[in-house]
């Protein structure tokens, strides 16, 4: 893919990601890069109505394999539409969540599918970020935060907190299957002390 630097932040719900891509995107065009922030599900036009579908309602309203098609056709979209696009011109694109998070919730935690993502993944999507941030921290408390957002988009926290422990698991795991792709980074302390661990990582990263 041509050049700009394609960065993504990974981890349970609740960890921080959504802050901490933020803070990363803030302090990058400080330093004068173009960024584009970004999330998953969602990022584009299409992808964030396939949102609506995925973050909404019952647990479970899709099977997991259903999940796996509705999260690449939203990430296909995303891709071709914001982030090629963006990596094209070389700006710095920040996703919060893309592949691994497939990978982990539909390919390990919800379900046993971890080939079948594999191979969708490789057909359809084809791309891996250069850097990868997974903010790892207690499953309790990563729970409270993102439940007390009340932000209705809860299907997965509805899972319950055993869930989010095999998430964690799930998580810890992909880090050391690409040792050299994704940093495992300490959540469970105060935002502005996680984001002196990333800071300096994605500077090398750009470097
Ligand atoms: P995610 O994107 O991983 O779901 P968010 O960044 O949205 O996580 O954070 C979830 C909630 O926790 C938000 O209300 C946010 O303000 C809060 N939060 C984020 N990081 C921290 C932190 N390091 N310590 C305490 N609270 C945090
Ligand atoms: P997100 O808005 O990042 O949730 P949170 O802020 O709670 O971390 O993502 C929505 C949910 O979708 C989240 O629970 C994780 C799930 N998800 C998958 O199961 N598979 C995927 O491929 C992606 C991108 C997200």
């Amino acid at each position: 893919m041509a050049r700009g630097l394609f960065l993504t932040f990974e981890g349970i719900d609740g960890s921080g990601k959504s802050t901490q891509s933020r803070l990363l995107a803030d302090a990058l065009r400080d330093a004068g890069h173009e960024v584009v922030l970004t999330r998953e599900p969602g990022g584009s036009k299409g992808a964030e109505e396939i949102r609506k579908l995925l973050v909404e309602g019952d647990t479970n309203r899709w099977s997991p394999e259903t999940e796996i098609l509705l999260f690449n056709a939203a990430r296909r979209d995303h891709l071709e539409r914001t982030i090629r696009p963006a990596l094209d011109r070389g700006a710095v694109v920040i996703s919060d969540r893309f592949a691994d998070s497939t990978r982990v919730y539909q390919g390990a935690v919800r379900a046993d599918l971890r080939q079948t993502v594999d191979a969708l993944h490789d057909l359809i999507i084809g791309v891996e970020p250069d850097r990868t941030f997974i903010i790892d921290m207690d499953p309790e408390a990563a729970l409270k935060r993102g439940l007390a957002r009340n932000s209705g988009e809860d299907r997965f926290e509805d899972f319950g907190l055993d869930f989010q422990h095999r998430l964690q698991t799930g998580f810890r795991t992909l880090a050391a299957e690409y040792p050299d792709r994704c940093a495992l980074i300490d959540g469970n302390r105060p935002p502005e002390q996680v984001a002196a661990d990333i800071l300096p990582l994605a500077l090398q990263a750009l470097a």
